[in-house]
This record gives structure tokens, sequence and C-alpha cells, in this order.
């Protein structure tokens, strides 16, 4: 996952930075922003929080925001540090060491790579004093963008308008080693949630499945660089960052989603999907006075061990199995018998369903390894790590 601080000067280009960060989040990242006291002139902490959806941070003597997360850590927490806009003062006191405010100081305590994204009006872009000061950076490491040229907020025209923000998404892109995004140029295929079998039109049977699991899977892929299609059962999260999201009700439909997102590297399959649907949901069923209705269940098709027997059966596939006893015992049985790669394990006698926290154990030909209980998030990222582990030794 890469992380990046992103640090917003005070210039008019501002409002730019706003979007910045939401291509930033759709393409996977995870983004924190440090506002400068110029900066908030022009956009307030609370749009770039919900931008972020991270808290931000503006002043080095907050005693509640030190005593959380220093503001060294900030910075060295970072894959990299963008910064955007960086006005002309700003590049001045980088280039000069200060270490005045909040974005300096950590800017000057960082061995993060920065990226300056510069905007300004063109007398200032041309003063030799800032093209001295862009020499420094440069020479000091700094990778500073060529701003670009056109008509400025001001009404004069030339170099100095920040870079439109899909060219400092690319140079971002770029800027990041390949070492944050193990999963570039790979396809992984996720299931998740429930599915939902109707008895008649008005009815279905369903499952406490949250999809909270698959969801921060299929987000934790993506922000390892993987192309993510995600094929999601009835909920209502919202899509994570970078991932394609195709929704469908039933297990039927969910098989025919996955068969069409195939051929894929990896196949994670977290879906709790219905073993069974109700045969024949024609008409509303009536309670006319008679017996109670029988429901005629037929099996569904098993997404997992039918992709897992597919002509062109990803090079990993991965299931889950939620047990609510003999938890280890079955996730082995499972394995084999759906001929998965791993199995992922949890125990679900206690509050999985919905709930933050997972106990996971993943079953592989190698043996059983028992994952202390986290976080669903820490779990995925957990997972997503070891796939692209095992892709790379694969390949
Ligand atoms: O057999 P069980 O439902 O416990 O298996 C769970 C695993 O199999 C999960 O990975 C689930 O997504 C997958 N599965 C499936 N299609 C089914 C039933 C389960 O893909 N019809």
């Amino acid at each position: 996952m890469s992380h990046i601080l992103l640090i917003v000067g005070g210039g008019i280009a501002a409002y730019k930075s706003c979007e910045l960060i939401r291509l930033m989040r759709k393409a996977g990242h995870s983004v924190r922003c440090v506002l400068t006291e110029g900066g908030n002139h022009f956009v307030t902490p609370m749009t770039l929080a919900a931008l972020s959806e991270n808290q931000v941070f503006t002043t080095l003597w907050d005693l509640k925001d030190e005593a959380e997360m220093g503001h060294i850590q900030l910075s060295r927490e970072a894959d990299l540090v963008v910064v955007a806009p960086g006005t002309a003062d700003l590049m001045a006191r980088m280039a000069n060491g200060h270490a005045d405010d909040l974005a300096t100081t950590l800017l000057l305590a960082t061995d993060t790579p920065v990226l300056v994204a510069p905007a300004m009006n063109v007398r200032m872009w041309l003063h030799p004093a800032t093209q001295r000061n862009v020499a420094q950076l440069r020479a000091d490491g700094v990778e500073v963008m060529a701003p670009d040229e056109g008509v400025m907020a001001c009404g004069e025209f030339g170099p100095g308008r920040l870079p439109e923000p899909p060219a400092i998404l690319a140079a971002i892109e770029a800027k990041l080693t390949p070492a944050h995004r193990p999963l570039a140029g790979r396809h992984v295929l996720v299931t998740a949630g429930p599915t939902h079998e109707p008895i008649d039109p008005v009815r279905y049977i369903a499952n406490r499945s949250s999809g909270r699991q698959g969801f921060a899977v299929a987000g934790a892929l993506a922000a390892l660089g993987a192309r993510v299609t995600l094929v999601a059962g009835p909920v209502s999260l919202p899509t994570p960052p970078g991932v394609d999201r195709v929704n469908v009700e039933t297990a039927r439909d969910m098989a025919q989603a996955v068969a069409q997102a195939l051929p894929a590297d990896a196949a994670v399959m977290v879906a709790a999907v219905a073993d069974w649907r109700v045969e024949a949901a024609g008409q509303k069923v009536k309670k006319d006075g008679a017996a109670a209705p029988a429901l005629t269940l037929v099996e569904n098709p098993d997404i997992l061990a039918t992709v897992a027997a597919a002509p062109d059966r990803p090079a990993l596939v991965v299931g889950f199995a939620a047990e609510t006893e003999h938890v280890i015992d079955h996730a082995v049985a499972k394995r084999l018998r759906k001929r998965a790669d791993w199995i992922v394990a949890n125990d679900v006698s206690g509050d999985v369903f919905g709930g933050d926290a997972n106990h996971v154990h993943l079953v592989t030909a190698d043996g059983v390894e028992s994952w202390e209980r986290m976080g669903k998030d820490a779990v995925a990222r957990g997972l997503a790590q070891r796939i692209a582990d095992a892709l790379q030794a694969r390949s």
C-alpha cells in the first residue's frame, strides 16, 4: 500500500489539490494531508479531511496531534511526500533548510522521496531567486515538476500554472518504487458479500455476511498495484479506491460474473455464497390458510471449485472458510476438496459477521499458519502481501 503525504501550500491552485487527493485515492493510495498556514486561506482542513478520509495536520504546536503521531513519524511513514501546490516561498524555505512550520520541518526531517508540483505567478517562477531555489532542490534530490504554461489566475500568461492533477498523479506513480506496487500488471478477482436467493419475487434467503472482509481484501490488492475485479453480492459498502466492481444478487449471477472476469492471475473467493437456491420462484407465495409451503432447494454452483478446475485457472486460487467448530480440520479438507491453493479459515462462532476483527488461519499445501486476532483491514493487507509474494515466486 502506498502512503502519500500531501503538503498543500498557500496558492490559489490549492483547490486543484482537492482533485489530486480524489485521483490518488481512486488509484488506491492512502493520503494524509498537511496544510500550511497559507494553504488554509484557500482550502479548509475539513475539505482535505473529507476527501482523504484522514486527519489533517496544520501545526507543529498541537500537543494532541504530537502525542498521537509525532511530526517526524508523519513524514517517515509515507512512501512519498508530495508538495502541491509548491509555492515560491515554500520552495525557497525548503531550498534553504528552514524548519519554522510543520511542512518545512517534515520536509527537513524526512529521507522519503519528495515531489514538488510548483504553482506561482509567471514572474515569480522566472525570477532568478526561484530558479536558483529550484536548481538547489533538484541538486538535493527533490523532484520539481515543470509548471504548466498558460493563462494564470492573475491574468498573466506563461509558465507557472500547477500541472494538471492527472499529470501530477502520473509523476507520483512513476516515483513510487516497484516495491510499493508488487502486483502492478496483475489482475485479481475477488468475490465478497452474501448472495440473495429469491423465494418468490418479494422474499429471499440471505446470510449474515457483511462483505467487509472481501471489500478490504479487494482494496488491499488494489493498493499493491493490482487491477482488481470485485464481484460483490448485495451490500451497501463503498467500492474501495482503484477497484472495478460488478454487483450481483444470486449465486448464479455471481458464477456468471466470475466466469466473465477471468482470466486472472489470482482469485480470492471471500463471498458467502448460498449453497442452495429455491427451485422455481414464480409468483408471490400466498398465505391462503393452507399448510405452510415447503421450499424445495436445489444446489448452487460452487464458484470456487469451478474456478479452481477451469482451463484458464488463475495461478493462485484462494478460498475462505467460515466455520463454527473444527475450524482448521474443515479448512484442510476444504482446500483439497475444492482444489484451492489456500484456504483462509475463520472462526465465525463469535462476532466476526459485521464486526471489525477477524482471527484467521492460513491453510496451504505447506501447513497451517495461525494469525493473531487483528482488524479485517490488517488481515486483508497481510493476505494481499502474501498473494504478491506467491505470484512473484511463481513467475
Ligand atoms: O463450502 P463453503 O461454503 O464453506 O466454502 C467456502 C468457500 O467456497 C468460500 O471461499 C466461498 O466463497 C466459496 N464458495 C463458492 N461457491 C459456493 C459456495 C462457496 O465460491 N457455492
